[in-house]
């Protein structure tokens, strides 16, 4: 396993559609173990490929009850709302808040092409709709109502 570098802010490969995958090799498998590495290491809750440089539709999730992998992820199902207080790790110390739905299901692929239903609500529904944006291109402060202030940063801490 190791550590990639991980894409910030103003780099355009943030802004781009990822394709989806079609081999369930020992490369992505590789991919999936150092993003889970990579998103340890930083401290975050997701990430997504194409914040490691790779333009392809996977992403992980873990908000502390270990490592979930999606490939090719699609909803199935969205309910609710919720407001959420988000930052990402592709921009450090920046926090917008942003409506996403309570209640998602989402439905994937494992590392090994089987498919798989994940139902979550609150924080993770919030987890696995931010790093499927990331597959489209479009990241937290698009979808932000607003950022949070340098006083709200502040309290945070
Ligand atoms: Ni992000």
């Amino acid at each position: 396993m190791a550590i990639r570098n991980i894409v910030k802010d103003g780099d355009e490969i943030l802004t781009k559609v990822c394709r989806p995958v079609e081999k369930f090799d020992s490369k992505l498998g590789m991919l999936l173990d150092d993003m889970a590495e990579t998103m340890h290491q930083a401290d975050g809750v997701g990430l997504a490929a194409p914040q490691v440089g790779i333009l392809r539709r996977v992403m992980v999730v873990d908000i502390g009850e270990g490592v979930i992998e999606f490939v090719n992820p699609v909803f199935v199902e969205q309910s609710g709302e919720q407001e959420c207080v988000e930052g990402c790790l592709s921009f450090p110390g920046e926090y917008g808040v942003t409506k996403r739905p309570y209640r998602v299901v989402v439905r994937a692929q494992d590392r090994n092409g089987e498919f798989f239903e994940l139902e979550s609500e609150g924080f993770r529904a919030d987890a696995c709709c931010h790093e499927m944006d990331h597959l489209d291109g479009v990241v937290f402060k698009q979808r932000a109502v607003r950022m949070l202030t340098k006083e709200e940063l502040e309290n945070m801490k």
